[in-house]
């Protein structure tokens, strides 16, 4: 069986075809009310969530499945101590599919290796959010007709965003895109993305402080709110919280057909008054969502014969030890660690992808 742990998961054709299940879905909706009928999709969020979790949930009703599973892990037996592992294989036990969100990078990953169903990632800490990149595609096509020749601009907090993060990987499939990218200097984009995806997929960007200077040339603009959680000093985050707010005097230098996007929820980088623009596309975002997790629950379902994409283990390390404090094999025991060797001769974490010295 296969899983959705980062956007690579899936090659170009699937999320093409993907696209093209979404709008059929829109148009059509009731030809697809029993297409999981007695299907369960379970949920595991460690993390709170409004759209990914309420989306998810709606999508496999709209099939004509139900859910199991939590949206608080306080609700579960999570608070008497039970590890990862066994939630994990206990409500996969109950389900056809699991949707898990964690803070901790790689816990998706984890499940994985234990689940009885196929895994979806719905956000992993800073590290990767694919369902989320898949919503974010489809409306980029939807609203622009493709990908190709496209400059995108993605603002905010690029370091711990983990849904620029799974957007980049999605776009450096397509030809041609230009990357403008905008953030604080202590919030860019880390060096293991643009080493390993950008730089590989010799994708074009820049980098930039200033909004105000990038916004004219650009044909979408994805907005993100600054990771709170994911700051161990507060007044870090209380110096860079308020860095980029997009107002309507700012729209007045774009493009008249640039459109303005944010996975949400916005905290105060864009001001209500933009909600009114013809350019605002977030909250079609979110409607989107829905049906686009629709499509991908059906894929992995109809999908359960095909391998996974496998990788080489038998080149893992396992006698290093990963030093990232947000990746799970550094909080949760009994996880093997493991670590891949890069082209380059460096080791990688396979589950946060932090590179170890050695
Ligand atoms: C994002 C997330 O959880 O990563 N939201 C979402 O899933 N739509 C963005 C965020 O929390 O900033």
């Amino acid at each position: 069986m296969r899983h959705l742990l980062d956007i690579f998961d899936l090659t170009t054709d699937e999320i093409y075809e993907l696209i093209k299940k979404t709008e059929d879905i829109m148009n059509h909706p009731n030809y697809y009310l029993d297409a999981c009928h007695g299907k369960i999709l379970g949920k595991l969020f460690f993390e709170p969530s409004t759209r990914t979790c309420n989306s998810f949930e709606s999508a496999i009703q709209s099939l004509g499945g139900g859910v199991v599973g939590f949206s608080d892990p306080n609700n579960s037996s999570v608070v008497k101590g039970e590890c990862l592992i066994d939630t994990v294989r206990t409500v996969s036990s109950y389900s056809d599919v699991i949707v898990i969100r964690h803070p901790q990078e790689g816990a998706p990953k984890v499940a994985s290796q234990v689940s009885v169903c196929p895994v979806i990632n719905a956000g992993d800490g800073g590290h990767h959010h694919p369902s989320q990149t898949l919503t974010d595609l489809f409306t980029i096509y939807k609203e622009k007709g493709g990908f190709d020749g496209l400059t995108i601009g993605l603002c905010g907090d690029l370091k711990y965003g983990r849904t620029v993060h799974s957007l980049i990987s999605g776009l450096s499939r397509y030809k041609n895109i230009k990357l403008v990218l905008i953030s604080p200097n202590e919030l860019k984009v880390p060096e293991y993305e643009k080493k390993e995806v950008m730089d590989k997929s010799w994708m074009k960007y820049v980098e930039t402080t200033s909004l105000e200077e990038a916004i004219p040339e650009l044909d979408v603009l994805y907005m993100t709110r600054i990771q709170r959680e994911r700051f161990s000093d507060e007044k870090i985050y209380e110096r860079l919280k308020d860095s980029y707010i997009l107002n309507k005097e700012k729209l007045n230098s774009a493009k008249n057909d640039m459109i303005v996007m944010h996975p949400l929820p916005r905290v105060n980088e864009i001001s209500l008054d933009v909600d009114d623009d013809r350019r605002a596309k977030y909250f079609d975002q979110v409607r989107n969502g829905r049906y686009v997790r629709m499509a991908l629950i059906m894929k992995l379902l109809s999908d359960m014969d095909v391998p996974d994409k496998k990788q080489d283990e038998s080149s893992f390390r396992h006698d290093l030890k990963c030093n990232n404090p947000r990746c799970i094999s550094s909080t949760e025991k009994d996880i093997k660690s493991a670590f891949r060797i890069t082209d380059n001769g460096r080791c990688r974490c396979i589950y946060c992808d932090k590179e170890v010295a050695v």
